[in-house]
């Protein structure tokens, strides 16, 4: 196998780019011809950001999973689809060839059937980071059911949310979940989430943890019972459904600026063709490589470059159940070691915790097999950089610094591995198709250099194959908070520099919104949550500079009373009380790291809170405040320097 649309030098990069711009619609059909279709598209591209309204590949009919498993299963169906390892290095690993994939996936889709699933309908998946994860998403997209996937990580009222957003009717889970020492009750969050909620028939369970779980009679059955009556029954193919260009594959939330996450919506056809694109030029894969990406499904990282990306291209992706740290920080090298990986895909917040534990744990692991390493989430500082080139890539591993988003679907901006030029910290060229633009707050181009460079808000021209197509259920949410802010534009809310070579550097949020450990969490969600502690009477959330996470998450909180002399008790009982009901209202990923008690927030005369100078002080910045005169009570400004944390 080879990919014909492989991009092979810096020369081809810039003419393939330069066509991609000129006509995006017939570069993308061509890249097309190569892909399994049903039926082929009427019209390649149909758009316009002002409703917004994207359709690539109109009338075209596919299922994803044909073109992920059936077009191998002839010539490639004894190569490993998915290789697993385990949480504990003890426990055997387990390897899916494309053929044991095909009839897993298959089978799963007659149980999802069976339980009355169809095409359209919504199902949670919230699973921990087994073979039968992959297994249930990919039989949703067999049976055109739209997956949306849970992390592990969120609380039973976030599920709980997402469910009701997406009046999904049927769940997928585990009984529990491995992750390092932990084991989490996955069921038992699930149960808790289904408390009074009424849409939900059918809750699909899978045995990991064999954690003692409730089983309802009528709603919740066992993945092996049902996958047992449906090998009595012999059956071991089920025909894909078809699927229109445009319909939904997924829907994956995400956070914002508001305190309720979007369901961002992802369609079938172009969604496939991107991610798979990407994958092949991004990381320069080729057949026979190893791809070790170490998100966690949960995330787009994990839907992209671990599961539609890979498999799309017939590839072998490497799927971890556990951490980076146990039951040593040498799991990442001891798995490269051990299946001889050849790319390794990772977040700055990772190498920047492994970088903690100096090189011991990397020392006496063979990195050969790795030829190139990437980057995603945050933007990775220099430190960080240097030491992923030199100790784990040796000086000889491309790193391609991939920047995007959740609504992005795939890469839009990166280096091709060996192909185009590195820069530490820099994500630099857009990808074919991808056209970028720096706009002032008003929208007008930035033109003009500052120190030498072009800053502003990074916005996009036009549309890629795998633009968000709406936020679930409410697309006047999807028009006001991308296409709204700029005319004609697709707004990321991040910030950039641009050099003159066109290279791009991603410089953080330009928004409310924070990039914990390459999580991204609203901070008017996280004030939403601390809010509802009783006793507390407003919160203001920001974002600090963080050596291992990227940012952390900075609270003021005023509280009734005084929380020094509380009767319930010492101010730092009363901080891990709110911290318990952020872990419950959001999950523990949007924990605060600092709470500071104080008696008001610095406001404007109209009552809006002067977030620029909570965010200076949480920097540690607090001789340079700027103007603090149209405040209405200055004085709070000092008593918040002289608390900080
Ligand atoms: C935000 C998107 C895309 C998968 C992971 C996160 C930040 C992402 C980079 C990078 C600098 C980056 C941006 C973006 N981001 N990659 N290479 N350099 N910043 O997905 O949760 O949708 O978050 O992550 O701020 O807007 P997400």
């Amino acid at each position: 196998m080879s990919y014909p649309y492989q991009i092979k030098s810096y020369e081809q990069y810039q003419k393939d780019y330069q066509r991609s711009i000129e006509d995006p619609a017939d570069f993308w059909s061509e890249i097309a011809q190569h892909f399994t279709w049903k039926k082929k598209w009427h019209t390649t591209l149909n758009w316009n950001f002002k409703e917004p309204k994207v359709e690539w590949f109109k009338g075209a009919k596919l299922n994803i999973t044909e073109n992920c498993l059936d077009r191998f299963l002839e010539k490639s169906g004894d190569i490993p689809a998915i290789i697993w390892e385990p949480n504990d290095p003890e426990e055997h690993h387990r390897i899916l060839t494309y053929k044991k994939l095909y009839e897993k996936v298959c089978q799963f889709a007659h149980v999802l059937k069976n339980n009355g699933i169809k095409k359209g309908d919504r199902v949670c998946i919230y699973m921990g980071m087994i073979p039968e994860l992959a297994i249930a998403v990919l039989a949703c997209a067999r049976i055109g059911a739209i997956h949306s996937v849970i992390f592990g990580g969120f609380s039973a009222q976030s599920i709980s949310d997402r469910l009701f957003d997406a009046q999904a009717e049927f769940i997928v889970t585990c009984d529990g979940a491995y992750r390092g020492q932990k084991d989490i009750p996955l069921k038992s969050v699930i149960d808790d989430a289904l408390i009074g909620n009424r849409t939900v028939k059918k809750v699909i369970v899978s045995t990991r943890t064999r954690t003692a779980v409730s089983m309802i009679k009528g709603r919740d059955v066992w993945w092996e019972d049902e996958i047992k009556k449906v090998e009595t029954m012999g059956l071991t193919d089920f025909p894909a459904e078809e699927m229109d260009a445009e319909d939904p594959l997924f829907i994956l939330y995400t956070s914002g600026s508001t305190g309720k996450p979007k369901g961002v919506v992802h369609s079938c056809a172009g969604y496939m063709i991107y991610a798979n694109y990407t994958f092949i030029n991004v990381f320069q894969y080729q057949p026979g490589d190893i791809h070790f990406c170490t998100a966690d499904i949960g995330w787009i990282t994990g839907h992209s470059y671990i599961l539609y990306g890979p498999l799309s291209a017939g590839a072998t992706t490497l799927m971890f159940e556990g951490v980076p740290t146990w039951p040593d920080a040498g799991r990442f090298w001891d798995i490269v070691d051990k299946y001889r990986v050849n790319i390794l895909y990772t977040a700055p917040t990772a190498i920047r915790s492994l970088m903690g534990f100096g090189l011991g744990p990397v020392h006496g692991h063979d990195l050969s097999s790795l030829k190139v390493l990437g980057t995603v989430g945050e933007p990775i500082n220099e430190e960080a950089w240097h030491w992923y080139n030199e100790h784990i890539g040796k000086k000889k591993c491309p790193i391609v610094d991939t920047w995007w988003q959740t609504e992005t679907g795939g890469i839009l901006i990166s280096n091709l591995a060996g192909i185009t030029p590195a820069k530490a910290s820099w994500a630099t060229l857009p990808l074919p198709g991808v056209q970028p633009i720096l706009v002032d707050d008003q929208g007008h181009e930035i033109v003009e250099k500052e120190d030498g460079l072009y800053k502003g808000n990074l916005c996009i021209k036009h549309p890629w194959p795998a633009t968000i197509r709406t936020t679930y259920g409410d697309h006047e949410r999807c028009r006001t908070n991308y296409f709204a802010t700029y005319e004609n534009l697709y707004f990321t809310g991040d910030g950039a520099l641009k050099d003159e070579n066109g290279f791009y550097r991603i410089t953080g949020r330009v928004d409310d919104v924070l990039n914990v450990s390459g999580h991204r969490i609203g901070t008017a969600e996280v004030e939403n949550a601390i809010n509802m502690h009783s006793g507390v009477v407003e919160s203001a959330v920001v974002g600090y500079p963080h050596d291992i996470k990227g940012q952390g998450i900075y609270a003021y909180v005023i509280y009734q009373g005084s929380h020094q002399q509380n009767s319930h008790g010492t101010a730092d009982l009363i901080r891990k009380d709110i911290l318990q009901t952020v872990t419950r209202i959001i999950g523990a990923i949007a924990k605060p790291d600092k709470i500071q008690f104080v008696s008001g927030l610095p406001k404007t005369r109209s009552g809006k809170i002067m977030r620029r100078i909570l965010r200076k002080i949480a920097e540690g910045e607090i001789d340079n405040l700027g103007d603090t005169t149209t405040l209405l009570d200055p004085n709070v400004v000092d008593e918040i320097k002289n608390g900080k944390l």
